[in-house]
């Protein structure tokens, strides 16, 4: 599977060389055969013999700065705000929702998640839920750690508050009750008042953790000598969530603009230094009605921050605030304001991380796009999954700007399994290759039947490959885990990892993924590598909303380039599909690969991966 992924993407000299050496890896006797033994008896042992690699791999072990480079941000609808008041009550609504969230997670009240769309009805694993608020991303010299505290725990009874870059602990449980709503709005309203005092005023500490990895670690390295510091840092680390009040950001509000701001805030000029970029759950709260949640990844996928924040919009709208009082007004404590020491030094280092930051906010080309033409109802009456379609179009439109095709990445959510997190499915498939040059070939003008034939080619490779990631089928988690294994038996690197070919197809040019929502709000985030795409989907109905994203300081790439050629080529698609109606041959191949794989699903996997239900 790995050879045909990659045949057609790289040069075919290389391509031999690659061949030779993963057939001798997988010689009867051979280097793949004992690793893949010791991963076999690594999944004996484990619940999921590729969760660790894969956390280490895909977020611990990773030394770019969180914001842009990992964490995914959803944006709210727009807020239409009367005052500054309004917001703090958004705010505080927005808190006892979190709250009543935080307490059905503790209490295991949230029902279990269903599969829905390909192989649907299979149960799935909750266990990224019970991360949402109790875990906090620890830079490391050389890895990070990924903290999980106790759900429930008596320490965890507070939030952090970011105002004008100053962090204020607001406790939520008062001689022993719980604060309601009013309460909330009242230590708001206080902390909003102490963050205006300018004679306080702290230095801007939340910079430090918009920084690369090792530089914040070395940054924290220095700040806990002192025992000011080492308090605060422990504060925040314990905390369920941060909710950073934004001022208004001067920008003109549209989807772009509210991305930009959620993923990296603008800079530190505007809010960028008012986020702790380590907490997994942050909520943004502007006065200028700019809304939504920017998240440390390492502990869950976008699909569960989907469902909780849909369910925190669904309480903001359904349950009008209840603002009672559970404590009267005079016995609630002063919000306490974090504490930090500084030396020249870590002035320094705070200069320091500002212009890395300012130097990613200038860099970030982003594009929102509503492409309205169409939506998945189109696409499924064609009897084409739509998340394939969107897939092969993004290939079509990766090919009209740069006459290739490149490793692609979509994640696919194994959470059939037990502490399952996603896969990768390949999506520039060789059917996605010959689709898309019978689509833009200009010398030889292929037929709409032709083209119409290609497509279907093109789905259903593309439906295959995603059924096989989600049951488990996929190769990119099996690679990892036999080169990690091969690691911790202290093997040199066999050959086909440090190969240039297994190089570069782990060099995602083009990193999507779908992120469907039920109520208004989008999921966003950056590339993966400095010439690359980030897209994140979300399919609608009656229309695909689009968040693209690459980098200016790459020649390779424009986001508004890549959108244009992107709704061309959602047009052209639609018009093929139109004139030709799907061939009768294609819809049988179509059902019977799905039953293939519907039957292959319900088998016992010949993968080590253990399912956990
Ligand atoms: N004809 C008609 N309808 C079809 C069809 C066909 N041939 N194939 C699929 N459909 C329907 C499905 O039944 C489904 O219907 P619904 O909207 O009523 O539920 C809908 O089209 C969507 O299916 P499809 O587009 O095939 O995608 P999917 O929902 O199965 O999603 C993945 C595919 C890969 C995105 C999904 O399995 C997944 O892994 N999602 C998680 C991704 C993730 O983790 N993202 C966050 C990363 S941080």
């Amino acid at each position: 599977m790995y050879l045909t992924s990659i045949k057609h993407l790289v040069k075919e000299e290389q391509y031999r060389k690659t061949k030779s050496i993963v057939e001798k890896f997988g010689e009867p006797g051979g280097t793949g055969e004992l690793l893949q033994k010791k991963l076999l008896e690594k999944s004996d042992n484990t619940h999921n013999w590729v969760y660790d690699y894969w956390l280490d791999d895909m977020y611990l072990n990773q030394r770019l700065a969180l914001p842009v480079n990992s964490n995914p941000a959803m944006v709210f609808p727009k807020q239409d705000f009367r005052d500054h008041k309004d917001s703090l009550r958004f705010a505080a609504h927005l808190i006892t929702g979190v709250l009543e969230y935080k307490e059905r997670i503790d209490t295991r009240e949230l029902p279990v998640d269903f599969s829905r769309g390909q192989l649907a009805g299979t149960p799935l694993c909750m266990k990224q839920y019970y991360r949402l608020f109790n875990t906090y991303r620890l830079p490391g010299l050389k890895r990070d750690t990924l903290i999980i505290h106790e759900t429930g725990s008596t320490e965890q009874e507070h939030i952090i508050v970011a105002c004008k870059n100053q962090f204020f602990v607001l406790d939520l449980v008062v001689k022993e009750k719980k604060l309601k709503e009013m309460d909330i709005l009242t230590q708001l309203e206080k902390i909003v008042k102490m963050a205006e005092n300018s004679e306080e005023r702290q230095p801007p500490f939340g910079l430090l953790t918009s920084d690369g990895r090792t530089e914040w670690a070395q940054a924290r390295d220095v700040l806990i000598k002192d025992s000011v510091n080492r308090e605060s840092l422990a504060v925040i680390q314990k905390c369920l969530c941060v909710v950073c009040l934004d001022d208004p950001s001067g920008m003109e509000v549209g989807d772009t603009s509210r991305a930009l701001l959620m993923l990296h805030g603008g800079g530190h000029e505007k809010m960028g230094a008012n986020r702790w970029y380590d907490k997994p759950m942050q909520f943004v709260v502007g006065e200028d009605g700019v809304c939504g949640t920017v998240c440390e990844h390492s502990p869950f996928e976008g699909i569960v921050l989907v469902a909780c924040t849909e369910y925190l919009m669904k309480f903001m709208t359904g349950s009008p605030s209840k603002m009672g009082r559970a404590t009267s007004v005079s016995e609630l404590p002063t919000p306490r304001r974090l504490l930090w020491k500084t030396t020249p030094h870590i002035q320094g280092l705070l200069k320091a991380s500002a212009e890395r930051l300012q130097r990613l906010v200038r860099d970030l080309d982003m594009d929102v796009h509503k492409f309205e033409v169409y939506g998945k109802e189109f696409i499924k009456k064609q009897k084409m999954s739509p998340d394939a379609y969107i897939q092969v179009a993004l290939q079509l439109a990766f090919y009209r700007c740069n006459g290739r095709l490149v490793s692609t990445y979509e994640s696919a959510s194994i959470r059939r399994f037990h502490e399952g997190r996603v896969d990768n499915i390949r999506s520039a498939t060789p059917e996605a290759l010959a689709f898309v040059k019978a689509m833009t070939d200009q010398k030889t003008s292929n037929s709409d039947s032709e083209k119409m034939k290609r497509l279907w080619d093109a789905i259903n490779a593309q439906t295959n490959s995603t059924i096989a990631a989600i049951t488990g089928m996929g190769i990119d988690n099996h690679l990892l885990g036999l080169r990690e294994i091969s690691q911790e038996i202290h093997m040199e690197v066999p050959e086909i990892f440090t190969d240039e070919t297994y190089v570069a197809s782990n060099q995602f040019i083009l990193s999507t993924s779908q992120v469907p929502t039920t109520v208004e709000m989008f999921c966003c985030y950056g590339p993966v590598v400095p010439n690359g795409y980030g897209c994140c989907y979300n399919p609608q109905a009656d229309h695909l909303l689009f968040s693209m994203t690459s980098f200016h300081g790459s020649t390779e790439t424009s986001s508004a380039v890549f959108i244009k050629a992107l709704d061309e080529g959602l047009v052209e698609m639609r018009d093929l599909c139109r004139k030709r109606n799907k061939p009768q041959s294609n819809t049988a191949a179509a059902s019977k690969a799905v039953e293939k794989s519907q039957g292959a699903g319900s088998k016992p996997l010949s993968t080590p991966q253990k399912t956990g239900k």
